[in-house]
């Protein structure tokens, strides 16, 4: 057994009330935390820890539970820089593009997947993510949809099945066949190599009624279920959430008054993807501020994927939640770490405490209040 003591903790963001005042982040200012062999075996007060094998001093920086970025599309092949280019020049997003990704990753070997979605997860660590979901979802055939999720399972426990991403050039004229693939022989395929299962809700992808018959086959097979929802216009993949039980709504850009109600009372989290929205340029960012208000669970990913948002930055996200989304530092700290652990429904991670996992993130500055003041400024590290 190996046991280490951070000392000298400026400010420890636990997430857990019952530690730290009344704040919902549960600050510590001054504090000391001991991990024994990856779990917290002690949280107290700088100084007072028992000697152990190892000793760091944090010199008054900030600690915070690592981040869980809880909506990726880590695993693709291919370039879509140009398309990104010719938006910020004003062309509008279509959800169409994805199937350019899926034309690169149909190509792609095993090895070139994972090794550069292996790129992208130490890029992520790096700013600070400890725990990730990675997305099946540009292959849209059975091999490449298996290929996939096989890469995704090497590098995360958390994967989800996205057949139901849109419906491949090849069944343009069937969608009804492309359907029964995907609650057929694509998820007898893909359900081993999957914990979720997740719909793109959306004009151009899949509508109400599809989406419903895929969750629930999905659901049949032990598989928890995610819907990307309500992000290019209103639409009803908040309400089909909602009304399955879904752990989680990804995007939540267009809502209506009854989609938030609707979100807080089924206790669906509200994932909010604000890097889509600036990739996409979109003219509305989803509004934090209500939903955190209105009760719903807010949690923050970054939805890295080469299309809408290719960026695998939680502080970027997190500071784009604060100036767009009207959150306030500490609710994005808070969204960014609880707040999608709720979503994946993990409670091992994302809130520090004794014989929770020792994930932890340093930022290098006094206070979490410095991830969004400090934009862009590489400040959170793995601890
Ligand atoms: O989460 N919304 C649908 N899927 C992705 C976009 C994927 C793409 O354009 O390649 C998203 O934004
Ligand atoms: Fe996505």
């Amino acid at each position: 057994m190996t046991s280490v003591t951070y000392d000298n903790i400026g400010e420890l963001v636990t997430n857990d009330p019952t530690q730290g005042g009344e704040s919902f982040l549960g600050l510590l200012h001054d504090a000391a935390v001991v991990v024994e062999d990856g779990v917290i075996a002690w949280i107290g007060e700088a100084g007072g820890a028992s000697a152990t094998d190892e000793r760091v001093d944090l010199e008054g920086r900030c600690v915070l539970p690592s981040f869980v970025d809880s909506h990726t599309h880590l695993v693709f092949d291919g370039d879509r820089a140009e398309e990104f280019a010719a938006r910020m020049a004003g062309e509008p997003y279509a959800a169409g593009g994805i199937r350019t990704t899926v034309a690169a990753t149909r190509a792609a070997s095993v090895e070139a997947l994972l090794a550069s979605a292996t790129k992208r997860l130490e890029e992520a660590r790096r700013q600070g993510t400890g725990l990730v979901e990675i997305k099946s979802g540009y292959g849209l055939d059975v091999a490449t949809e298996v290929k996939m999720l096989q890469v995704a399972r090497q590098l995360t426990d958390e994967t989800t099945f996205l057949g139901a991403h849109v419906v491949p050039t090849e069944f343009a004229d069937d969608h009804r066949g492309y359907v029964d693939l995907v609650t057929g022989e694509m998820l007898d395929a893909c359900a081993p190599y999957a914990k979720w299962i997740d719909v793109f809700v959306e004009d151009g992808a899949f509508d109400a009624e599809a989406a419903r018959e895929i969750l629930l086959a999905g659901e049949a097979k032990g598989l928890g279920l995610r819907v990307h929802a309500n992000q290019l216009r209103p639409g009803p993949g908040v309400q089909l959430a909602c009304e399955l039980g879904a752990a989680s709504a990804d995007h939540c850009t267009h809502l209506s008054d009854a989609d938030i109600t609707a979100l807080a009372e089924a206790g669906t989290v509200a994932t909010l993807v604000p890097g889509a929205d600036f990739s996409t340029r979109s003219p509305v960012y989803p509004d934090g501020r209500r939903l955190w208000d209105a009760g719903a669970t807010v949690a923050l990913a970054t939805d890295c994927n080469p299309g809408t948002s290719y960026t695998t930055s939680m502080p970027f996200v997190i500071a784009l939640a604060v100036r767009e989304c009207h959150l306030t530092p500490g609710e994005a700290v808070w969204a960014a770490t609880a707040g999608a652990a709720r979503s994946l429904r993990r409670d091992d991670v994302g809130h520090l405490a004794v014989d929770a996992t020792a994930a932890l993130t340093v930022v290098d500055a006094p206070s979490h209040l410095h991830l969004a003041y400090r934009a862009a400024v590489p400040l959170a590290g793995p601890l």
